[in-house]
C-alpha cells in the first residue's frame, strides 16, 4: 500500500481536509436553496480577518449550491467582475435554452460585456436581460443561480451597486438567485454604511472567528489516524494549542507536522512538534502578516507597536497614554484597525491582535 500523502492545505482558498469549527454556518443558506427565492440565507456575507477561512466558506457554499443542482458562478471582485459574470452567464443560457438567447440582448457587441470597467448603461440593461433569461430557465428546472464574490473590499463601488441593483430586481421578480460575498470586516462595514447597496443590509452577515482548540485537536486526531502510532495524543494537543485555533495555522502546523512524521517514521518527540510549529509560524509570518501590514500607515504601525508591549489584551487607555494621544484619535485608529482585520475588541476598553504571531512580529 502506498503511503498516504500530506492532506493539509496551507494555501489561500484551498479546501482543508476537515473544516474545523464551522458547523451549522451554512444551514440558512442551504435552507434557502430549497426555498429558492426570497429566503434570507440566499444573501450571505462572510467577514473575518485574513486567513480565517472566508474563501473556503465561499467554496463550501458553492459545493452546497451544486449539490442542490444550482448553477454556480464564482468571481473575485477585481475590476470588471460584472462583465465577467455576464460572460459566464451567456453559455449557461445557450446550454439551457438549447441555443442563443431567445430574446435579443441589448448592448452586446461582438466583444460582449466589457470586463475592464463598470458596465455602460446599454450593457447594464443587456446584463439584466441575460440574467433574467438564465434565471427563468433555471427556475423552470426547479433550481437557480448562485453567485459568489470574494474580496469585496477590492470592489469598485459603482460596479457593486450595479450588481446589487440587478440582483434586487431578480429577487423582486421572484427569481431563484443567491449571492454570497466574502471580505474583510472593514469593506463590509463601509459598504453597508455607504449605502452602495442598501438591500445588502438585509444580508446574513457571518463573522468568522478562530476555532476552539478542542475542535482543532479532534480534527488532528482524525487526520493523523491515517498514520497510526506516529503522533501521540499529547503531542497532537500541543500542536493544536500552537495554532490558536487560527485556520491558516491549523493547516500550516498540520502540514509541517505531517512532514516531520514522514521523515521520522517512528513515534515523534516533543522537539519534533516544536520544529513543525516554528516552521509553521515562520511561514505564517511571511504569508499572512506581511500581506496584512502592507496597507498599514505609520500611525497604524505606532498603535500596533504600542499594543505589542502588552503580553495579552491591551487597554485602549494605556495605548493613548503610550502614544500621548487624545481619546478620539485613539478611538479612530482602534476602529480602523478593527476594520482592517488587524485587531479585535476584547471586551470593554480592551483590544487584542486578530492575527496570531503579529505581536511577536512587531516586537522583533
Ligand atoms: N474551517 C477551517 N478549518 C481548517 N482549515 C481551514 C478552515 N478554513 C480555512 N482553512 C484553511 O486556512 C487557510 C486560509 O483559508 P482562506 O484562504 O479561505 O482564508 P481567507 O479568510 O479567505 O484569507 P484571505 O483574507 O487572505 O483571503 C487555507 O489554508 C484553508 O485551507
Ligand atoms: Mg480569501
Amino acid at each position: 500500500m502506498s503511503e498516504p500523502v500530506n492532506p493539509f492545505r496551507p494555501t489561500a482558498g484551498a479546501e482543508p481536509p476537515l473544516l474545523v469549527g464551522r458547523a451549522g454556518l451554512l444551514d440558512e443558506f442551504v435552507y434557502g436553496l430549497q426555498i429558492r427565492t426570497g429566503a434570507p440565507g440566499l444573501l450571505t456575507i462572510f467577514t473575518g480577518a485574513r486567513g480565517v477561512g472566508k474563501t473556503v466558506m465561499l467554496g463550501e457554499a458553492e459545493d452546497e449550491a451544486r449539490r442542490a443542482g444550482w448553477a454556480v458562478i464564482s468571481e473575485t471582485a477585481t475590476r470588471g467582475f460584472l462583465g465577467r459574470i455576464g460572460h459566464m452567464m451567456q453559455p449557461l443560457v445557450e446550454e439551457l435554452g438549447n441555443g442563443p438567447p431567445k430574446r435579443k440582448i441589448t448592448g452586446l457587441g461582438v466583444a460582449g460585456f466589457s470586463i475592464d470597467t463598470e458596465l455602460p448603461p446599454d450593457q447594464q440593461t443587456g446584463w439584466r436581460q441575460l440574467g433574467e433569461e438564465l434565471l427563468r430557465l433555471l427556475d423552470a428546472h426547479g433550481t437557480g443561480l448562485a453567485i459568489t464574490l470574494d474580496e469585496i473590499h477590492g470592489a469598485d463601488r459603482d460596479e457593486l451597486a450595479q450588481l446589487a441593483a440587478s440582483v434586487q430586481h431578480f429577487i423582486r421578480a421572484g427569481l431563484p438567485v443567491a449571492l454570497v460575498f466574502a471580505g474583510l470586516p472593514a469593506a463590509v462595514s463601509d459598504l453597508l454604511d455607504e449605502g452602495v447597496a442598501t438591500f445588502l443590509r438585509r444580508a446574513d452577515r457571518i463573522d468568522l472567528h478562530v476555532a476552539a482548540i478542542d475542535e482543532v485537536e479532534a480534527s488532528y486526531a482524525e487526520v493523523f489516524a491515517a498514520v497510526p502510532g506516529i503522533v501521540s495524543s499529547d503531542l497532537l494537543r500541543m500542536a493544536a494549542e500552537a495554532t490558536g485555533g487560527y485556520p491558516f495555522l491549523i493547516q500550516l502546523v498540520g502540514y509541517h507536522l505531517w512532514q516531520v512524521a514522514e521523515t521520522a517514521q517512528e513515534p515523534l518527540e516533543t522537539q519534533h512538534v516544536q520544529l513543525a510549529v516554528s516552521a509553521a509560524r515562520r511561514r505564517n509570518t511571511r504569508m499572512v502578516i506581511g500581506a496584512a501590514l502592507a496597507a498599514a500607515t505609520p500611525k497604524d504601525m505606532a498603535f500596533l507597536s504600542a499594543m505589542a508591549r502588552d503580553n495579552g489584551p491591551s487597554r485602549t487607555a494605556d495605548i493613548g497614554y503610550r502614544l500621548d494621544n487624545a481619546r478620539n484619535t485613539i478611538g479612530n485608529y482602534r476602529a480602523r484597525l478593527i476594520d482592517a482585520g488587524l485587531i479585535e475588541s476584547a471586551g470593554h476598553g480592551l483590544v487584542e491582535f486578530a492575527i496570531p504571531g503579529l505581536r511577536e512580529h512587531l516586537r522583533s
